[in-house]
């Protein structure tokens, strides 16, 4: 029997995990209905406002990281909200309920003031929506504005704002999006949960600069000449929203939907283990389009049956118990690195490593061409394997 890949988030019926996250690719009823008719369970409508708020894009938006030839390992962007007002998104969701009924349709909101946040709940609510998500979290162009990560920085507003937002929503849950951009989540997190709000999302963008032309001297993107910081996504910010996802799980009595760096269904995977029960992807369908549904299905549902599950909802939270902290972890475990001969290409990246940034512990045999570890010299540090481009190098046990 395949495994039960649906999921329930704030009592709302999910046929599986997989979101798509407010963004450019849900800024319209006909991608968010191919994205649905692809096999996403839902979506995030791009955040929308009042129509009296100004949005006033600029552009070029983008900006990525690419490494050893592989692009978008991180990407940038200094987009806005949607330029669609609020009466455009109730189109779409009255459209979108009406064709996929059984998938979930989520309106992002941001609003400046109480009456804006107030009457996008109403209006949403009315035009069918099933839950609401508050963007308290982009980081760039909004919070000049009082708006987005300005809000989401701190506690009394994101209690405030929050309060106001569940006053309204009389039949849908509300979720609340964090911004990663802040020293401590948990005092965020815990005036989140005092609003008596339903759920938690994590982590919308990470503030950076994504380069510097070196020829103009125009930090990236250029804007006739002219950067900003912007907001980063994608792989690269994996760490980052593990982190938020899992401390938030650990210490906050809400469920918690996680974006940020979800690419594959290893990375699902993941993210469900640390305690998230609604995975919301961006960069990658940005990147590959939507059709990476298929991977993130078929690997879930692979890895489940495999592994002995049966549904997802299993697996939730089991990675918790074993996230402690430093005063925790043993003295007396110990490792040393062993090298596959039979696999080593003999490119001696391990042996530069450990003679240079480790502890000198690999022995090159010139005569062979090959690395071999002396196991009284090895700390069992973990730099070898990370440098190693043939996975020739495991740790193994020795206490
Ligand atoms: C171009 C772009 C536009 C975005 N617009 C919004 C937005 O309108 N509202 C929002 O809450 N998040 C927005 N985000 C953040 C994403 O929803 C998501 O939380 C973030 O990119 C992290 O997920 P990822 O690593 O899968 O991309 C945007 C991200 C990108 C790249």
């Amino acid at each position: 029997m395949k495994p039960d890949l649906s999921i329930n988030f704030c009592g709302i019926h999910f046929p599986n995990p997989y979101v798509l996250a407010a963004a450019p690719t849900t800024d319209s009823a006909d991608q968010v209905a191919r994205a649905l008719e692809a096999g996403w369970a839902g979506a995030v409508m791009k955040t929308t406002s009042v129509e009296t708020e100004t949005v006033e894009l600029v552009y070029p938006q983008m900006g990525g990281i690419e490494l050893e030839g592989k692009k978008l390992n991180g990407l940038i962007n200094i987009d806005l909200i949607s330029e669609r007002h609020i009466d455009q998104v109730e189109q779409d969701i009255r459209r979108l309920k009406k064709e996929y009924p059984g998938k979930v349709i989520l309106a992002s909101i941001m609003g400046s003031r109480q009456e804006h946040w107030q009457e996008l709940v109403r209006r949403l609510e009315a035009a069918g929506v099933d839950m609401i998500e508050c963007s308290f979290s982009c980081p760039h162009g909004m919070p000049e504005r009082g708006m987005g990560a300005a809000v989401g920085q701190n506690p009394e507003f994101t209690e405030r704002t929050a309060r106001w937002v569940k006053e309204a929503a009389k039949r849908v849950p509300v979720a609340i999006k964090l911004t990663p951009n802040i020293t401590d989540i948990l005092p965020i997190a815990e005036a989140v949960k005092r609003s008596g709000a339903d759920a938690i999302v994590a982590i919308n963008t990470v503030l950076g600069l994504i380069g510097v032309d070196i020829d103009t001297f125009s930090p990236l993107p250029s804007v006739d000449g002219i950067g900003i910081y912007g907001g980063f996504s994608g792989p690269a910010i994996k760490p980052i929203a593990l982190h938020f996802v899992s401390k938030i799980a650990q210490n906050i009595d809400l469920p918690v939907a996680a974006t940020g760096g979800i690419c594959t269904w290893r990375d699902a995977v993941e993210f469900l283990l640390v305690g998230a029960r609604n995975l919301q992807l961006c960069t990658a369908p940005m990147h590959y389009g939507f059709r990476v549904i298929e991977d993130l299905l078929d690997g879930l549902s692979h890895y489940l049956a495999e592994k002995g599950f049966s549904s997802v909802e299993e697996i939730i939270g089991l990675a918790l118990p074993k996230l402690s902290s430093y005063q925790h972890l043993s003295r007396t475990y110990k490792v040393v690195s062993q090298v596959n001969t039979d696999i080593c290409i003999g490119c001696g990246l391990c042996f530069i490593a450990c003679q240079d940034g480790a502890h000198q512990a690999i022995v090159w045999d010139a005569e062979k061409r090959l690395p071999r570890t002396d196991e009284e010299k090895c700390v069992g540090c973990g730099l070898c394997p990370q440098v190693c481009p043939v996975e020739a190098i495991a740790l193994k046990r020795t206490a």
